[in-house]
C-alpha cells in the first residue's frame, strides 16, 4: 500500500515525545531498532512531523468512520501507535499474531502488515457493534485472508486457539490485563514479543489515583516487572506501551 509524505495528525499524538529508530544490519531483527525518547520544542517537532511517513489511505478512511460511527472513537490506537506497530510487525515478520480488542479493526491492520506469505492474525472481541466497520476496512486493505475477527470474550477465546504467537497485542479491559497475560504468555513463543497498551492510563498509574483502572494497572506493571520469564520496557508513547519479550 503507498505511504503519504505527510504528519498533521502526529503532532496531536505525540505530545513531546519523540522516536528514533535505528536499524543495525546483521543483528538479530528484535534488536534492530533502539528507542530513544526525548523532550523537544514545538519547532524541532514540526520538522520531524514533515519527515515522518502518514499513515495509509485505509487507516485514515477506517479512522474518519470510527469518528463518525462510534461513541468512543479515541479507544482506536491512531497513527502515531499504528506506525510503531507497523514497524513491530514489520521487525518481527510474524506468522501468527494474536490481538486482544479489536474495536473497528485499526491495530489489527497495522499489525498485520509485517505478516509473513502464510501469516494469520486473530483478532478478539467481545461487542459484535463494529464488527461490520472491521470487515469493511479490512476487505479495503486487502487483508481477507490473513485477519480473521472473533467474536466473544476473550478469556473464553484465547484457551481455544491451538496456535503459538510470535507477537501478540494486550489492549482489552485494563482490569483484565492480568488475567489476558496469564492466558497469552504461555501462548507466545520463547523470543516473542507481548505488548500492552495504556498501562499508563492517562497519568493515573503513576500519580497514585485510586481508580480501580489505575490500580489494575499498577499491579500489572508490577506483575511484569517482576516476571523472570520476561524481559520489558514500558515506553512513555501516548498513553504508555509495555513492550514484553519472552525469554
Ligand atoms: C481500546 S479498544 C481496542 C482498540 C484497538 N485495539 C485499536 O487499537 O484500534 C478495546 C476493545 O476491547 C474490547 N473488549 C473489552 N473487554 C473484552 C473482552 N473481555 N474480550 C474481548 N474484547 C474485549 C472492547 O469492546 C473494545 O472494543
Amino acid at each position: 500500500m503507498p505511504f503519504a509524505k505527510t504528519g498533521k495528525d502526529f503532532l496531536k499524538k505525540t505530545g513531546n515525545l519523540i522516536l528514533y529508530t535505528f536499524f543495525a544490519p546483521g543483528a538479530p531483527n528484535w534488536s534492530l531498532v533502539i528507542l530513544c525518547f526525548m523532550q523537544i520544542d514545538a519547532k524541532s517537532l514540526e520538522y520531524c512531523l514533515q519527515h515522518t511517513t502518514a499513515v495509509q489511505p485505509v487507516l485514515q478512511a477506517l479512522e474518519r468512520e470510527t469518528n463518525i460511527r462510534t461513541l468512543h472513537p479515541q479507544m482506536l490506537s491512531g497513527p502515531y501507535q499504528g506506525m510503531l506497530l507497523q514497524l513491530i510487525s514489520h521487525m518481527v515478520r510474524p506468522r501468527r499474531v494474536l490481538e486482544v480488542g479489536t474495536f473497528t479493526g485499526y491495530s489489527a491492520i497495522c499489525l498485520a502488515q509485517g505478516l509473513v506469505e502464510d501469516g494469520l492474525l486473530y483478532t478478539l472481541e467481545s461487542n459484535d457493534e463494529h464488527a461490520p466497520i472491521v470487515r469493511k476496512h479490512v476487505h479495503a486493505a486487502g487483508l481477507d485472508n490473513k485477519i480473521r475477527l472473533l467474536l466473544g470474550d476473550a478469556a473464553t477465546l484465547i484457551p481455544q486457539l491451538d496456535e503459538t504467537f510470535d507477537l501478540i497485542f494486550l489492549d482489552a479491559g485494563k482490569l483484565d490485563y492480568a488475567r489476558h497475560y496469564a492466558l497469552c504468555l504461555p501462548k507466545l513463543r520463547p523470543g516473542g514479543f507481548l505488548l500492552a497498551d495504556n498501562v499508563l492510563w492517562d497519568g493515573k498509574v503513576v500519580h497514585d489515583m485510586k481508580d480501580a483502572t489505575a490500580q489494575a494497572l499498577r499491579e500489572f506493571n508490577t506483575m511484569v516487572q517482576a516476571d523472570d520469564r520476561v524481559d520489558n520496557l514500558l515506553l512513555p508513547l501516548r498513553d504508555g506501551v509495555m513492550l514484553i519479550r519472552k525469554r
